[in-house]
């Protein structure tokens, strides 16, 4: 693992904490990042006993070569834009993705990364505010690369994937580690340099769900609509059926098959 650092190229991760196995990357990270850690150091771990995903599930994390890791940002960006960190976390592993393996990887809304349809990694984006601003965020990266698909627990194993069974060949988590985090700092350079439409349009090319008709569950709430675009802090825009156009911020969404 520790041959990461040879492949660095800038700020983002310099500073990487190995860790044979820990609760989660993300409550760690947060942990760091309270007591002061830099901007741009990276948690990585084997494997995880309480991995976690957004809405408070699950991430099931065991050992045997997939990715685990956690990014602290400092961005200088308002909370309200935090969803812009997944996106460019988005970006980034999809671009280290397809120039790694070369599989045609997608983006769903707002963190999860198919392929064929089938998901093969998710973002977990946790933000610490301060007043006016993000005083830290964390952003925890899951990709299944080397894990056979028969080790999913039943209930996943027809919508979830990884690397190995895409392209029958082992991985690198090391490589694919390295290319991420080079990636998120080439764009989170771009976007704290004034270049938000340039990330956003990049994460448009990759995107999997322009028109098409989705569910997105809030809390007890399902809103059913045909997906548009994203606005300029990444929310997605929803046509209801009533024609009216609603942003929506965050949300489990389901496309219609
Ligand atoms: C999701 O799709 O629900 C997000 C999954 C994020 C999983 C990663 S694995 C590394 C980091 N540590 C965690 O506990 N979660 C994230």
């Amino acid at each position: 693992m520790k041959e990461i650092r040879e492949f660095i190229k800038g700020e983002i991760g310099k500073n990487i904490i190995f860790l044979d196995n820990v609760g989660s990357t993300n409550t760690y990270a947060m942990e760091l990042a309270g007591k002061g850690a830099p901007h741009g150091t990276v948690v990585i771990t084997e494997w995880q006993t309480g991995g976690r995903g957004r809405m408070g599930r699950t991430w099931i994390s065991p050992s045997g070569g997939n990715l685990y890791m956690s990014v602290i940002l400092q961005p200088s960006i308002p909370a309200e834009d935090a969803t812009l960190l997944t996106l460019l976390a988005g970006v980034a592993c999809c671009r280290a993705l397809r120039s790694g393996s070369g599989l045609p990887v997608e983006i769903k809304w707002p963190n999860d990364l198919l392929i064929s349809g089938r998901k093969v990694g998710g973002i977990l984006t946790e933000i610490k505010t301060k007043a006016g601003g993000i005083r830290f965020a964390v952003v925890g990266i899951g990709i299944n690369v080397n894990v056979g698909t028969e080790s999913f627990p039943e209930e996943v194993r027809t919508i979830a994937t990884s690397l190995k069974a895409e392209t029958s060949r082992e991985q690198s988590v090391e490589l694919l580690a390295a290319a991420i985090l080079n990636e998120m700092d080439y764009w989170h350079n771009i976007m704290t340099g004034g270049g938000r439409e340039k990330l956003l349009g990049e994460w448009r090319k990759m995107a999997s769900l322009f028109g098409k008709a989705v569910d997105v569950v809030q809390g007890d709430k399902v809103l059913t609509g045909i997906a548009g675009d994203i606005d300029e802090r990444g929310f997605l825009l929803l046509r209801l059926s009533s024609g009216a156009i609603i942003k929506v911020g965050a949300g489990d969404l389901t496309v219609w098959k």
